[in-house]
């Protein structure tokens, strides 16, 4: 088995500990899973396979894996191709979502990367709007137990002083115009639509806004802060930041995320829409993760003699209304569900350097 495997498969049993006696609800029941290819849902995916295997048969949650590949490898679930228990489409869900038969969805469909988004605003603005409508109106119609919606820290915008960390509450500093905006924007719009189904059709919805999340299985082509460093740790070339290094941010290792929003999708709190998912430990600049993946880096591969550069970026807006600080308040998620962040931040960083090897 290789290493990548091997820690994913520790990544989802640690998960099914976690989240417990709750998985019980999904026995013989079926969750479609849009954007299940990409590196967030294709956990989800995997967590479930692993947990199923577990279980008689006729127990066994049934997975609908819905993706377009538009941003992630082929690859990430060739491993499931032949499981009884897991069926693939190749859909975009801005043009239509239609299953049969389905108890739950996690619906991840989304651009998420800002090099990528950039290039492609509409159908990040698509996957958003139209994807998410199409989802909710499909949960209505299937009497749906509970949908979870991945929205974004990025509802936030560029919070002040005074909104960091963030919670909940805040009504965000977004702009509806410039680089950042078809994303940012698109994920307002995604959860004012769940807004609108929960209240209307008593629709059981959630929404999620995380921050930071990384780990194994990330795209390392696709630009987003640790996956960047890290490629360049594996490359053994320096690694380049394209900013002053000053902002901050708040990791969030995968298998800590995708516990509280499994979490979040059996219980389905009622009380409150939407929930931040990230790590309170803590706020480093650009800069210090950087030397801190070069640190763990050099520990891991040993040969690694390379150092962190600033450095000019090609792409004009890589950092045009990029937030300035962002970490997350937890209180709620906190005080609605047993979950605590537990991975630090070097661990994490550790774990995905190594099952990159
Ligand atoms: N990773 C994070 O830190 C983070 C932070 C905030 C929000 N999110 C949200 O969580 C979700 C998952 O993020 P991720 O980091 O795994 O991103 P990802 O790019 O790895 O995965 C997204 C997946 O969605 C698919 N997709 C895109 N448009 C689609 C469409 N129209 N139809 C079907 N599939 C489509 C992509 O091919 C990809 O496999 C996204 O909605 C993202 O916006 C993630």
């Amino acid at each position: 088995m290789s290493n990548y495997s091997k820690i994913i498969e520790e990544d989802c049993s640690h998960i099914i500990k976690r989240v417990g006696s709750s998985l019980d609800y999904l026995k013989n029941k079926s969750l479609l899973i849009t954007g299940a290819n990409g590196f967030l849902c294709s956990y989800f995916v995997d967590v479930i396979n692993q947990w199923n295997k577990s279980l008689e048969p006729s127990n066994r949650c049934f997975v609908h894996a819905m993706d377009n590949f538009s941003s992630s490898k082929k690859t990430r679930l060739k491993h499931l191709i032949n499981e009884n228990e897991i069926k693939f489409y190749n859909t975009d869900v801005s043009k239509s979502v239609n299953i049969n038969d389905v108890d739950y969805i996690i619906h991840g469909a989304s651009i998420a990367s800002p090099s990528i988004y950039r290039i492609y605003p509409l159908e990040t603005l698509d996957a958003n709007v139209s994807g998410t409508r199409n989802v909710l109106k499909l949960a209505v119609l299937k009497k749906v137990t509970n949908v979870v919606i991945m929205s974004s820290s990025e509802v936030y915008g560029d919070p002040d002083n005074n909104n960091i960390p963030t919670n909940e509450q805040f009504n965000g500093n977004v702009s509806c115009e410039g680089p950042r905006a078809c994303y940012d924007e698109s994920k307002r719009i995604a959860e004012t639509l769940a807004y609108v189904y929960k209240t209307k059709y008593k629709l059981a919805v959630n929404t999620i806004r995380p921050f930071n999340v990384f780990g194994p299985g990330q795209n390392l082509d696709d630009k987003r802060l640790v996956p960047d460093c890290i490629k360049s740790v594996l490359n053994n070339s320096d690694i380049e930041i394209f900013s002053d290094g000053k902002s901050t941010r708040s990791f969030c290792y995968v298998s800590d995320a995708v516990s509280a929003i499994l979490l979040l999708l059996l219980k389905q709190p009622e009380e409150f829409l939407a929930f931040n998912v990230g790590n309170d430990e803590i706020e480093i600049t650009m800069k210090e993760l950087a030397d801190l993946v070069l640190k763990v880096g050099k520990r891991v591969i040993k040969s690694n003699t390379n150092k962190v550069i600033f450095k000019k970026s090609f792409d004009v807006h890589y950092n045009t209304d990029s937030p300035k600080r962002r970490s997350p308040d937890l209180s709620r998620i906190k005080s609605t569900i047993t979950w605590n962040p537990i991975v630090s931040l070097e661990k994490g960083i550790e774990r995905t350097i190594k099952s990159y090897l």
